[in-house]
C-alpha cells in the first residue's frame, strides 16, 4: 500500500482539538515542519493529505470527479442541511442538480438582483447608529440574509419573511457556537439525527432519570431546524396551492424544473437544497465583508485609493448597479481580503481509487485536501504574502491553483459570481455613504464560527458621518 506523507504524530484527540481550537495555527505549523504536504489524522476521519502547491491543487481540481468525491467528504454537513443538498452529492446526480442550480447565480438573472442587493444595503446603513461602537459583522448578516431570502426564497416583506429571518438568525448563532460547532464536526452524521430525535423526545434511563433533554443548547439548535423546515414546508405547500409559477426568485425555478422522467423535486429536496443555499449564502459573504471592512479600515492607503475610484467612476447620485463591473480597485481589494483571510480553510475531496496527485501516489479511501489558506499564503505564489496590497490583483487574472477563495474544478462554489457581485454592491455602497473608523481599542483575531474563519469580536466600528440615498451631504 502507498505509504502517506508525514504529518504529525500526536494521538487524533490532540489533533482533533488544535484542529477545533485554531485550524489556522495547526495548518500554518504543519506547513512549517512537513512543507507543502502533509498527512493530518483526526478523530473519526480517514487520513487526510494536505496539498497546498499548484501542482497537487492542480491534480485535485482537474482530476476525474468519480475517483475524487466531495459530496463523501463533505458528510459533516448532513445532519444540517439533509442529505439531498448539492454539497453532499456526488456523480451524476451532483451534475444534474447543479447544471439546474446555476442559471439564477449568473448573468442576466443574476443581475436582476443588483438593485435588491443596493436597497437592502442602504436600509441597514440607514439604521446605523452615529458616535456609537457597533459589530459591522452583525450588521453584514443582517444585508446578507435578507438578500438571500428575497432573492432565493422569493419572500416578501410580510410575516413569513419576518419569522424566517429571526430563526435563521438563531439557527446560524446556535449552528457556529462553539457546542454547535463541535457537534457538526464531531458527530458522525449517522447518529446526530437519531440522538437528536432522543434529545427531542426525552427518555428516563431507569433510576438514573437521565434526561437527554437536558442537552438544552442542543436542543434549541435542533428545534429551530424544526422549525426552520416547517416554514420552508408552508411555503411549498402555499406555492402549490397558487399553483402560479411567477416570480423570479431561485425556489420559483427549483419548483419548476423536472428530471429526465418527468418528476418535480420532492418538498424533502427541495428542503435541503433551499436551506443549502441559504445557510451556504449568507454566512460566507458576510464574513468576507466584516474582513473587508475590517482591512480596509487597518490600511488608510487602500481607504483613500477606494475612494478616488468611487469618485472618478460611480460619480455623484445614487449607485448605478451596472458600473460595478468598473470598479476594478474594489474589485482587487475584495479579492486580496480573500486571499489575506479566506474563510473557508480546506476543501476536501474522498479518493475513491488510488489517485497520483502532486507527484504522490494515494491509496483509495483517504481525503485529499485542497488547502485554501496555506496555498494563499505561500511565498512562491506571493511575494511578502502578509502584506496586504489590493494591487497585486490589479490588471490579473489569479491562477486557480494559488487562488481558490471558493474552491475549484467541478465543485467549485455555485454562488461565486452571486457572492462577488453583492459583496462589491455592499461595499461600494458603504464607502459611498459612511465614514467609518474602526472601534478604539478593538483587537481583531482571526476565530472559528463553524466550518467559517470570521474576525472575533465582530470588528467594532464607529460611524462618524452617513450621506443620504442622493448622496447630499
Ligand atoms: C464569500 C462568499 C462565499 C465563499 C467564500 C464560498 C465558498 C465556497 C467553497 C469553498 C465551496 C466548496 C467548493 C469546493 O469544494 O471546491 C462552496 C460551495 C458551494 N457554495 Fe459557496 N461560497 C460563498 C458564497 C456562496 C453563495 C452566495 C451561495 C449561494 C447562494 C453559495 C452556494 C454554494 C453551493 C451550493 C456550493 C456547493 C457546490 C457543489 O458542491 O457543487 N456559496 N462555496
Amino acid at each position: 500500500m502507498a505509504s502517506l506523507p508525514d504529518g504529525p504524530s500526536v494521538p487524533a484527540a490532540i489533533a482533533t482539538m488544535r484542529w477545533l481550537r485554531d485550524p489556522g495555527a495547526m495548518l500554518e505549523a504543519c506547513a512549517r515542519r512537513y512543507g507543502d504536504c502533509f498527512t493530518l489524522r483526526l478523530w473519526n476521519q480517514p487520513p487526510w493529505v494536505v496539498f497546498s502547491d499548484p501542482e497537487g491543487i492542480k491534480d485535485i481540481f482537474t482530476g476525474d470527479p468519480a475517483l475524487l468525491h466531495a459530496g463523501e467528504a463533505n458528510e459533516v454537513l448532513k445532519s444540517v442541511l439533509g442529505e439531498n443538498s448539492l454539497l453532499l452529492m456526488d456523480g451524476e446526480r451532483h451534475l444534474r442538480e447543479r447544471r439546474l442550480m446555476m442559471p439564477p447565480f449568473h448573468g442576466e438573472r443574476m443581475r436582476a438582483y443588483g438593485e435588491t442587493m443596493r436597497d437592502v444595503a442602504d436600509r441597514a446603513i440607514d439604521s446605523w447608529p452615529i458616535g456609537k461602537p457597533f459589530a459591522i459583522h452583525a450588521e453584514m448578516q443582517r444585508i446578507t440574509l435578507e438578500v438571500i431570502l428575497r432573492t432565493v426564497f422569493g419572500l416578501g416583506a410580510g410575516p413569513r419573511l419576518e419569522r424566517m429571518r429571526a430563526l435563521l438568525v438563531r439557527y446560524t448563532a446556535l449552528g457556529t457556537s462553539r457546542l454547535g460547532t463541535a457537534l457538526l464536526l464531531l458527530m458522525p452524521p449517522r447518529y446526530a439525527r437519531r440522538i437528536g430525535d432522543l434529545a427531542m423526545d426525552p427518555v428516563r434511563l431507569g433510576p438514573f432519570a437521565l434526561d437527554l433533554s437536558r442537552l438544552l443548547p442542543w436542543r434549541e439548535l435542533l428545534q429551530v431546524g424544526r422549525e426552520v423546515d416547517a416554514l420552508i414546508y408552508e411555503e411549498l405547500a402555499e406555492r402549490r396551492a397558487r399553483a402560479s409559477a411567477a416570480g423570479d426568485d431561485v425556489l420559483t425555478m427549483l419548483m419548476a424544473a423536472r428530471d429526465e422522467a418527468g418528476q418535480p423535486m420532492s418538498d424533502v429536496e427541495l428542503r435541503d437544497e433551499l436551506l443549502t443555499l441559504l445557510l451556504a449564502g449568507h454566512e460566507t459573504s458576510a464574513t468576507s465583508l466584516a474582513w473587508a471592512i475590517h482591512r480596509i479600515l487597518e490600511h488608510p492607503e487602500v481607504l483613500r485609493a477606494l475612494g478616488e475610484e468611487r469618485d472618478r467612476v460611480t460619480g455623484p447620485g445614487p449607485l448605478d448597479v451596472d458600473q460595478i463591473g468598473n470598479l476594478a480597485y474594489l474589485d482587487a481589494t475584495l479579492k486580496e481580503t480573500m486571499r489575506t483571510r479566506p474563510i473557508i480553510s480546506i476543501v476536501a475531496r474522498k479518493l475513491k481509487g488510488p489517485m497520483r496527485i502532486g507527484g504522490r501516489d494515494l491509496p483509495a479511501g483517504v481525503v485529499a485536501i485542497a488547502c485554501i489558506h496555506l496555498a494563499h499564503q505561500r511565498a512562491a505564489s506571493w511575494p511578502d504574502p502578509e502584506r496586504f496590497d489590493p494591487a497585486r490583483f490589479l490588471g490579473k487574472k489569479p491562477e486557480p491553483y494559488e487562488f481558490f477563495p471558493f474552491g475549484g474544478g467541478t465543485r467549485r462554489c455555485v454562488g461565486m459570481a452571486f457572492a462577488l457581485y453583492e459583496m462589491k454592491i455592499v461595499l461600494a455602497q458603504v464607502l459611498r455613504r459612511v465614514r467609518l473608523r474602526a472601534a478604539p481599542g478593538s483587537r481583531v483575531r482571526i476565530e472559528r464560527r463553524g466550518i467559517t474563519l470570521a474576525p472575533s469580536g465582530g470588528v467594532p466600528v464607529i460611524l462618524d458621518a452617513r450621506l443620504g440615498l442622493g448622496l447630499e451631504v
